[in-house]
């Protein structure tokens, strides 16, 4: 009993006793390499690397003004109305370790604490496809906006379940976005790419269907003023493990301008500001695992949610809309939407001066269509026919990506509680792969893992043993108890 306290205290102290003063080595290099590197190295989108101090101290002014006001990193979605996995967002306590850095005259610190740079492992981050399709190499035309649609044969003689889909853009300077439809244009979409998207395997048991045969359609667009550049973009599939009977995935936009729309046509006359509801009868029960809204240029923001009757399900809400950032959100856990729910949407668009990204001025009247200045009104839902129990699936812990483990969270179901102490003491002694440095904390953040071997029962569920390593070293010592305890009463965000 002396040791455990004596482990609890030196625990303690290890997490509060964290030095002085701020240093880029300690306490910004974490934060920047987790979250801004991503973008911000060659190749990437961001305008300018971030890799090294010389790079982020050279940018240190601005690097606190963006990520102060939440400009960087780009994230749209309200945090206050629904969250989502893969959210790039910074805690406010790492918003507030670099602007103290800043103020301090950003140290650079002991090179001993600088973790290693994130391994960004080229081409695809879901590991090696399955299948790989290469688009001929196509010529921009024209200076417009070029909407780019290739079909590609699938060469399947059997029908194929697909689980991770990942469309890489080549030219990275022109693509702007691209969307996967298997058949026909505009109908099952199965995927989508956007600036900054991270790619996410469905759980193991959920799967696109492509039918033997069939064709799949690609399209791409490419941003205005890109002609004579050229373009070899990519699509990579992964089989799901479960070929035979796996939970088939659709993608339909249940939000749309076509119908549903209850104050249309969707027209926005010159200097008018517009709103519109739309509204969907939904007659089965559904388990959400993405949505995905879509407006142009004067688009300002979209709320969608659904009502069954006095009950209603915050989807999400996208309140400043930019078209250069748009997305598939996945929500951290399956959403049930149950038979007889309306889903709704309210969507305001800005046709005055005062829309810095209105496209014409003075303003013109805008319609629906295709060309980025028209405007659209959609919401796509990615999901899957509900079933008891859905509403338990994690959608961040799907088996072919990294884990996310949440330190202390043992049976990992997002609150800290005296069962996961016991529930880490169970499996005292037991060993598994080492988490990567960079996720070697016992911070209570999202840490990436990998699975470990064995599992350890919960009240009869086993639970991967990776759930209960709370400082990712690989062995399940009185260390990872004491921090289950440290963290009690704390809550997934
Ligand atoms: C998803 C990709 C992405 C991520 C993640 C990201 N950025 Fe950016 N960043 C961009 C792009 C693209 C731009 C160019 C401006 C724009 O389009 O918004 C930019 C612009 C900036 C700028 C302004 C540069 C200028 O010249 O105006 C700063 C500063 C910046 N990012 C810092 C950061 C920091 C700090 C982080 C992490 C906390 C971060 N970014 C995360 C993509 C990203």
């Amino acid at each position: 009993m002396k040791n455990w306290l004596a482990l609890l205290f030196l625990t303690a102290v290890a997490n509060t006793a964290v030095g002085q003063g701020v240093t880029f080595n300690k306490d910004v290099a974490p934060i920047i390499f987790q979250n801004c590197s991503g973008c911000h190295r060659a190749g990437e989108v961001g305008p300018m690397p971030l890799t090294n101090y010389g790079e982020v101290s050279a940018w240190g002014g601005m690097i606190k003004y963006v990520t102060a006001n939440k400009i960087m990193p780009p994230w749209r979605p309200d945090p206050h109305y629904s969250r989502f996995a893969d959210e790039r967002r910074l805690s406010d306590k790492e918003i507030e370790l670099i602007g103290r850095w800043v103020d301090d005259g950003m140290p650079e610190g002991d090179p001993a604490h600088l973790p290693p740079f994130p391994d960004f492992p080229p081409g695809s981050p879901l590991g090696e496809p399955d299948v790989v399709y290469t688009i001929p190499a196509y010529t921009v035309p024209n200076n417009g906006d070029v909407y780019h649609r290739v079909t590609i044969p699938s060469g399947f003689t059997t029908d194929k379940w697909i689980n991770g889909v990942e469309l890489v853009p080549d030219n990275r300077a022109i693509v702007h976005h691209m969307l996967l439809y298997v058949g026909q244009y505009m109908q099952n979409m199965i995927g989508g790419w956007v600036p900054g998207q991270r790619d996410r395997f469905l759980p193991d048991n959920m799967a696109y269907k492509i039918p033997a045969g069939s064709n799949l359609i690609l399209e791409i667009h490419y941003a205005p003023g890109s002609m004579g550049q050229v373009d070899q973009s990519q699509v990579k599939l992964h089989f799901c493990p479960n070929q035979t009977n796996p939970r088939q995935v659709f993608i339909q936009p249940y939000i749309n301008w076509v119908m549903g729309l209850q104050n249309g046509p969707l027209r926005i006359q010159a200097n008018e500001v517009k709103t519109f509801y739309n509204s969907f009868n939904l007659n089965s029960n559904i388990s959400v695992l993405g949505l995905a809204p879509h407006m142009h240029l004067i688009g300002r923001s979209m709320e969608v949610f659904s009502v069954h009757g006095s009950d209603t399900t915050k989807l999400i809400k996208i309140p400043d809309w930019n078209f250069a950032w748009q997305g598939f959100y996945m929500p951290q856990k399956l959403i049930k939407i149950p038979a007889g729910s309306a889903i709704k949407a309210v969507s305001t668009y800005d046709n005055t001066p005062n829309n810095p990204f209105n496209p014409s001025n003075p303003p013109q009247l805008v319609q629906s269509g295709e060309s980025t200045y028209d405007e659209m009104l959609l919401c796509y839902f990615i999901y899957v026919n509900y079933q008891a129990g859905d509403e338990n699936i994690w959608l961040t812990d799907t088996t072919r990506n990294a884990l996310t483990v949440y330190p202390g969270d043992a049976n990992n179901d997002g609150t800290v509680t005296t069962s996961d102490f016991f529930l880490t003491a169970a499996g005292y002694g037991k060993t598994g792969p080492m988490r990567e440095p960079l996720h070697q904390s016992t911070v209570f953040r999202a840490q990436k893992a990998s699975y470990w071997p064995g599992t350890t029962n919960y009240r009869g569920t086993p639970v991967n043993d990776a759930f209960l390593d709370a400082n990712g070293d690989g062995v399940l010592s009185l260390f990872d108890v004491a921090v289950a305890v440290l963290h009690r009463g704390q809550t997934r965000p």
